[in-house]
């Protein structure tokens, strides 16, 4: 267990095992370890998805899935917020790097490499002083940062080369050919094969026979000590966003002639980029509002009225929102909120993508016509970064006395959008990972004791923009949807959830669960091999053997298992040794074998 301990990396560092002064080098065929030649099977583990909290047993689990390395990023913007200002309490590339001029991101730029140098160095002096590279007997035995387009890797002559080939099929093995036309391998479905020399397999990672589990949610539950009000559902209060300055004549932060960059202009200090404009017109009069706008989402407002919103569609991030507005005789404001949803962080030139109603046009077409009314492209534009509440911190939720939280005994408005809610929940009892689930909110961002978890939207289908906008790198202002382990001990920690909802939603159903094993699986177990079976702990048994099938099995743990014939005396077996335990281990034997001639492989799935 203290064998295999955390540790940073550059971009990509791995770890591994170091007890004691241990010596790492390489030769053009392998890591040495010791003198002697590895293959390192090593898993990722970022480090801000999780917290330390929930460290010690996820490193646990990785050993016990077979991983004797752990890979784990430095996440640069979380480290370096802004320029030579540290912070080592708290992801990816910041902001402020794109305004470097000639920056090219993860490339063979000078720029980049220079302020990367800067701060590779400064992680390294910081892992040297703790003693945790493997020369030290510390846990660290590579450290690499990577450039996107690096040549540096790419110097292979045939004779000390080595093939890996990855099959990304889950359903079929695929027959592989290789170069030198003489050469075939058979790769198993969802698996990579190592050829020393591009010659022979020396390793498969199909060949782990390890326990494959699909987490599952369940509400928490309450600890026993709990009085009939505390399982109450949480009270909720709200308080609406003030938009009311940015609809008139309030000072913004600066002006400027021109429709700005959102990332830049923000300085990725917020998701929320309001733009102001106002014009004089005479009579009233009905127009059509467009704007073409970078990303990723819009509101516009006519005189302090929303008129309109719109979002980066299907992936796409550059859309036009139009919608008929209505100007009155006199003085007529426009006010736009950009938001952001994540930004792209990969991919050539990825740092020159922009967000936000970069250059427009926004302007006002007659309905009539479709003609040009007033372009307002280079009127004089007000900005100001962020909400209301975010500059009152009220996410923060300190003793603020000019904070206005309203509750009428729990009753709120529901599906009104630009509202913040907040609630306090019963502390989850045991020691599971926690989550809020926020299914029945619209769109917006979350806190939790302070601390932000990013941007939910839960009515968004997942193949859409959200898996492509994963905020990572430079956008991330939270960690992003996962796990949250509530900090510090359980009943002691009331968790508080903020949230900021922008397009209206009902929080009442919001809630933190406890996640868990919900399915644990072993797939292509040969006769004489064991099966093990655990449900991670906590308490946590198995209720069911759902699969016990022989033959070559095609399926997904959690789901279905095709192929296989169920063997009733495998399932016997299993539902004795596993029913009402945390872990278990059967042995496969002929006996559960159902025909001659089907393969004798073993595949088990179970419920936790
Ligand atoms: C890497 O960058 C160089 C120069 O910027 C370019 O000529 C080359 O084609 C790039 N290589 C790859 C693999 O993208
Ligand atoms: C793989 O493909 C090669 C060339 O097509 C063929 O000669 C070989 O028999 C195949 N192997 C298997 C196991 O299908
Ligand atoms: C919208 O803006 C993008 C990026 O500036 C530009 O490439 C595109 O031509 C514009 N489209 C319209 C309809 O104005
Ligand atoms: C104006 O454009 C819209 C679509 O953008 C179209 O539906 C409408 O018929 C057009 N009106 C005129 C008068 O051309
Ligand atoms: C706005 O300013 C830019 C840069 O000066 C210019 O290219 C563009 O034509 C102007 N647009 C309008 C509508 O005046
Ligand atoms: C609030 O709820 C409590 C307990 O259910 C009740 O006694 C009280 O009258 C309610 N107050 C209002 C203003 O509805």
């Amino acid at each position: 267990m203290d064998r295999i301990l955390p540790l940073l990396l550059l971009a990509a560092a791995a770890v591994v095992l170091g007890a004691g002064g241990t010596e790492i080098s390489h030769n053009n065929r392998a890591l040495v370890i010791d003198g002697e030649r590895r293959i390192i099977v090593s898993g990722s583990i970022h480090y801000p998805r999780s917290t330390p909290e929930m460290w010690p047993e996820l490193i646990r689990k990785a050993k016990e899935g077979g991983l004797d390395a752990i890979e784990t990023y430095v996440f640069w913007n979380g480290h370096e917020p802004r320029k030579r200002q540290y912070n080592f309490e708290g992801k990816g590339l910041p902001a402020w790097l794109r305004d470097i001029s000639g920056m090219q991101f993860r490339m063979h730029n000078d720029p980049f490499e220079k302020k990367m140098e800067t701060f590779t160095s400064l992680i390294v002096a910081k892992l040297k002083e703790a003693k945790l590279f493997a020369g030290q007997g510390g846990p660290i035995i590579l450290s690499q940062y990577t450039l996107d387009n690096s040549s540096s890797t790419s110097a292979t002559s045939s004779s000390t080369s080595a093939c890996f080939i990855s099959n990304k099929f889950e359903d079929r093995d695929v027959n592989v050919t290789l170069d030198d036309g003489a050469t075939h391998v058979i790769v198993p479905a969802w698996s990579v094969s190592i050829l020393p020399g591009c010659k022979a397999v020396a390793y498969n990672t199909a060949r782990i026979k390890t326990q494959t589990s699909v987490m599952a949610k369940k509400p928490h539950q309450l600890p026993e000590t709990t009085t009939a009000a505390g399982q109450q559902q949480p009270m909720w209060s709200w308080m609406p966003e003030n938009l009311a300055p940015f609809m008139t004549d309030e000072k913004g932060s600066f002006r400027k002639n021109e429709l700005l960059e959102q990332i830049t202009t923000s300085a990725d200090e917020s998701d929320y980029l309001w733009y102001r404009t106002s014009f004089e017109h005479k009579g009233e009069a009905s127009y059509k509002l467009h704007v073409n706008t970078t990303g990723h989402e819009l509101y516009a407002f006519v005189n302090g009225k929303l008129v309109g919103k719109h979002h980066s569609p299907n992936g796409g991030f550059v859309f036009q929102l139009e919608t008929p507005v209505k100007l009155h005789s006199g003085k007529n404001y426009i006010s736009l909120l950009s938001a952001t949803i994540g930004l792209k962080n990969y991919g050539a030139l990825f740092e020159m993508m922009p967000a936000g109603i970069v250059g427009g046009p926004v302007k006002l077409i007659k309905t009539t016509s479709n003609t040009t009314a007033m372009d307002l492209s280079n009127s004089s534009w007000s900005y100001k970064s962020g909400l209301a509440g975010e500059y009152r911190s009220i996410h923060l939720d300190g003793d603020d006395t000019r904070q206005q939280w309203q509750s009428l005994n729990g009753t709120i408005p529901v599906h009104r959008p630009f509202t913040w809610y907040k609630a306090t929940f019963s502390a989850p009892a045991g020691s599971e990972p926690v989550v809020a689930d926020l299914l029945g909110l619209g769109k917006g961002v979350a806190w939790v004791n302070g601390h932000n978890l990013g941007r939910y939207w839960p009515s968004y289908v997942a193949s859409d923009m959200a898996v492509r906008l994963q905020r990572h790198l430079q956008g991330g202002r939270g960690r992003g949807p996962v796990p949250l382990g509530v900090r510090g001990a359980r009943p002691a920690v009331l968790p508080r959830l903020v949230l900021f909802e922008e397009a209206g939603g009902d929080p009442s159903a919001a809630a933190f669960k406890t996640v868990g094993v919900g399915a644990a699986c072993v797939e292509g177990v040969q006769v004489g091999d064991d099966v093990a079976l655990a449900c991670g702990g906590h308490g946590r048994t198995i209720s069911s053997v759902d699969v016990a099938s022989v033959g070559v099995t095609r399926g997904r743990c959690g789901g279905a298992y095709e192929g296989g014939c169920e063997s009733e005396k495998a399932l016997e077996a299993l539902k004795k040794a596993c029913v009402g335990k945390e872990s278990c281990t059967v042995r496969h034997t002929e006996e559960f074998l159902v025909a001659a001639g089907v393969s004798g492989e073993l595949t088990v799935q179970v419920t936790c």
